[in-house]
């Protein structure tokens, strides 16, 4: 474990790595190695390591799961689609984290995130099944009232606050997006659930969403991927952590 574990309170990094599997796929090749990645991660100082294992397997494979799961000495956070295939992968890994993510359509809400309001029957079987095997679950929801209100009656402990517009954004826009985001990470910890966030993090817009004093894990994958390409994946989980640490203060 890494100090950033021992102190209650601390912003946590989870290092998303589907896009070094991303690389690999295009060329069919055995490199890069999203493993390798995930343990020069953990050495840099990261929290956790996330894979999403999408159902159309485009970037991470079940074999980098199996590996993840057997060389990681840091937590494992499977992304996966609210279906009876990853379900049974979730069970047989026993990750330490699963966030329920939405793959299609119908799963996900106008702005992005999962539809935990529109999808409760089918996901609380889910969410009940993944504790029960003591694999810490959350929810990848938009910033949203309702969301976050069918997260606490699913009794989910954590949700994934999506970041994606407030990246997207800018100016007033954006500002009204961290506004959004700080409400509903003080709704969710009010009600006892952790608050996590992510989506399209950079160095330039990382601050003040770690700023936002209920959350506690940030997982940042595509831009330190594009980053590791200048300086190394050591040196841009560093500049990260270095960027969050001091939005704490
Ligand atoms: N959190 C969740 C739930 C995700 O699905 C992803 C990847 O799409 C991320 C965080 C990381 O996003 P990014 O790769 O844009 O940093």
């Amino acid at each position: 474990m890494t100090p950033h574990h021992a102190d209650a309170g601390a912003l946590r990094l989870g290092v998303n790595i589907d896009h070094v599997a991303t690389v690999r796929n295009a060329r069919g090749a055995g490199y890069p190695d999203p493993v390798r990645a995930a343990l020069v991660a953990a050495a840099a100082g990261a929290d956790g390591i996330t894979a999403h294992l999408r159902e159309d397997r485009r970037h991470i494979t079940d074999d980098d799961i199996a590996r993840l799961s057997a060389e990681l000495s840091i937590p494992l956070n499977l992304e996966m689609a609210a279906t009876d295939e990853m379900l049974a992968i979730a069970l047989r890994h026993r990750p330490h984290a699963a966030c329920i993510v939405p793959e299609k359509r119908e799963e996900l809400t106008t702005e992005g995130g999962l539809d935990a309001a529109g999808q409760y029957d089918r996901l609380a079987p889910l969410v009940a099944a993944l504790r029960d095997a003591a694999i810490r679950v959350s929810l990848f929801i938009e910033p949203d009232a309702r969301q976050i209100d069918a997260a606490i009656r699913l009794g989910a402990p954590v949700v994934e606050l999506h970041t994606g517009r407030y990246a997207e954004l800018d100016g007033e826009a954006q500002t009204a997006e961290l506004r959004r985001l700080a409400d509903a990470a003080a709704l969710a910890a009010k009600n006892g659930v952790e608050v996590h966030a992510g989506h399209g993090l950079t160095y330039a817009n990382v601050a003040p969403i770690a700023a936002i004093p209920q959350v506690r894990e940030l997982n940042i994958g595509h831009f330190l991927v594009g980053e590791a390409l200048f300086v190394g994946l050591g040196e841009a989980v560093r500049q990260m952590r270095d960027a969050m640490d001091s939005a704490r203060g």
